[in-house]
């Protein structure tokens, strides 16, 4: 397999928000992120990606963008960008920022000219529609409740918005907007940021009859089937790829819902010339039900493997995966598939051997790597995520369920479990800010830190800083094939990795229980063990939660 740095590092996303506030306003900045890049160059991460930095009204926490060149009021400057850019550069870290281009902020100039008159030069930078017998053109709905078109008075149409009204879904149909994208990357570009996450980028091109979603069960029809993945996707990747991202040696991976390996073979092959990798999601829904991601059932692990081994083999050989269990938008790992109780170190560090050692470029979230958990908020009024809150709402005013009952489905599920304040040390607000947080910091942050785990090195903080440092030094955790093993044992995540005449066995019992491991080919030797999340160690038996890697030559 061609080798390539981005297939070799790994990635720790920071959501700035929440990651160290320097100035006491309660809101993590650029400056704060300085201070703490010697410890991520200490945990030996390789790539910084940072939720968006830009200017924005926060109606989504940046990702609805007023300003794609100017810097976020409460982040700081660009000359803190530029002084960020530089740190991080000086101790070999790369920076790779969020590209939200899906839509923009309905206080972008662009829309405030779109929106005042039909013939206005910017109107067909959005996407504007008539109603329908005096409603919306369809009848699709927002990924945060509500329509998603919004009625506008100017000029008597919609426009489209996929996520909140005060975040406008752009025209990619439109070569104008597409040159004015391709060039505010390239100016991030050359000012040297290394790469970008790109946000939600396979919805960028619509199915432009619009026709009306499936509504069965729902408030809303879905979108999905006209909006993801749509006709031209490939086509403005390509253009974007030819016209920018071919000029530089960057990383790119697409945030990419409702994809499949088919999609992520031309979206993220080696020859195909668009982007390096995709974020699939079909793991991170393989507890969904009813609700959506608001019913989590108990994990299903056979299933979860046959998804993890669709996509390693699906992709082996002809495209790259991305590995990740968390992010912003996602509860917490160790709260969600691991044991945040009973077996919280224990099962943190499972989960991230389990992930690692596949095929693919990890991705670290924020405090992911000392075993962050869930919040455990106990009023509606301690939430501040425009999606769980408009769900909140539509649980309870549209479809009148029990208040109580959309409470626990927000709790589970809340993408504000992952958005409290990053856990520095045991002192007040765990060392994130001497002010207010803009969100309650997680209490039980006394345990659970940075610092303290920093003292002990059978920390999970001090596990993860080894998962990352093998794989730098075995080229078989990066480039070695994948073999799915025990596929119907629904207790033991097991794989097996070969590069030339070395293999790699992972062994992770996902459970709380001991249990017995059918012969996987392969007859345990202690000697050849190389991680491992227990001090005991007893052959053809796991302990709850424990994880094994071997290598054999
Ligand atoms: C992506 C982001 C999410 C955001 C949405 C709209 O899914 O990860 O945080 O709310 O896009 O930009
Ligand atoms: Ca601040």
């Amino acid at each position: 397999m061609k080798k390539a740095w981005w297939k070799e590092s790994v990635v720790y996303q920071i959501y700035p928000r929440s990651y160290q506030d320097s100035n006491g306003d309660g809101i993590g900045d650029l400056q704060g992120i300085i201070s703490r890049l010697p410890y991520l160059k200490w945990l030996g991460v390789d790539v910084i990606w940072l939720s968006p930095i830009y200017k924005s009204p926060n109606d989504d926490n940046g990702y609805d963008i007023s300003d794609y060149q100017d810097i976020m009021t409460e982040f700081g400057t660009m000359e803190d960008f530029d002084k960020l850019l530089e740190e991080a550069h000086n101790q070999g870290l790369k920076i790779m920022l969020d590209l939200v281009v899906n839509h923009s902020s309905d206080e972008h100039k662009w829309f405030i000219e779109s929106r005042k008159s039909i013939d206005n030069p910017y109107r067909d930078y959005y996407i504007w529609r008539e109603g329908k017998d005096g409603k919306e053109p369809n009848n699709w709905g927002g990924s945060f409740g509500g329509s998603a078109w919004q009625y506008d008075e100017a000029t008597n149409m919609y426009y489209l918005h996929t996520f909140s009204k005060k975040q406008p879904d752009l025209n990619w149909d439109n070569q104008v907007l597409r040159n004015e994208v391709f060039s505010m990357m390239t100016w991030w570009l050359d000012k040297g940021v290394d790469g970008f996450r790109m946000d939600v980028i396979n919805m960028i091109s619509k199915d432009t009859t619009f026709p009306d979603g499936n509504s069965e069960g729902r408030l809303y029809g879905d979108f999905t089937p006209y909006v993801m993945n749509g006709p031209h996707v490939h086509e403005y990747l390509q253009e974007m790829n030819e016209k920018v991202l071919s000029k530089y040696d960057v990383i790119t991976v697409g945030e990419a819902p409702a994809v499949s390996v088919e999609d992520a073979k031309k979206y993220a092959g080696f020859d195909t010339k668009e982007l390096n990798m995709v974020f699939q999601f079909e793991h991170m829904c393989v507890d969904e039900g009813d609700y959506g991601k608001w019913t989590k059932h108990p994990l299903d692990l056979v299933k979860l493997k046959q998804i993890f081994t669709k996509w390693q083999a699906g992709l082996d050989g002809i495209g790259w995966n991305s590995l990740y269990w968390n992010n912003h938008d996602q509860p917490r790992i160790v709260s969600r598939w691991g044991n945040d109780k009973n077996y919280h170190e224990k099962s943190a560090k499972m989960l991230g051997t389990c992930l690692h050692m596949l095929q693919g470029t990890p991705y670290i979230y924020q405090g992911e790597e000392i075993g962050m958990t869930n919040v455990d908020f106990t009023s509606i009024e301690q939430y501040r995520d425009i999606e769980c809150l408009n769900q909140y709402d539509d649980f309870v005013t549209k479809i009148g369920m029990d208040k109580t009952e959309a409470f626990e489905r927000i709790k589970k599920s809340s993408r504000d479990n992952a958005r409290t304040p990053m856990q520095w040390n045991a002192s007040s607000n765990a060392g994130f800010t001497i002010g207010n947080p803009w969100i309650e910091v997680n209490p039980n942050y006394v345990d659970i830190n940075v610092e303290k785990q920093m003292e002990d090195k059978n920390s999970i903080l001090y596990y993860y800083k080894n998962l990352i440092s093998f794989r730098k030094a075995n080229e078989i955790v990066v480039y070695g094939s994948y073999e799915p093993l025990l596929e119907n044992d629904s207790n033991i995540f097991a794989y097996k990795r070969t590069l030339e005449d070395k293999q790699l066995y992972v062994l992770c019992n996902f459970t709380d229980k001991e249990v017995e491991i059918p012969f996987i080919g392969y007859e345990e030797d202690r000697s050849q063990l190389v991680i491992h999340n227990d001090t005991t160690w007893e052959k053809g038996k796991l302990q709850p939660y424990e994880a094994r890697v071997y290598i054999v030559k």
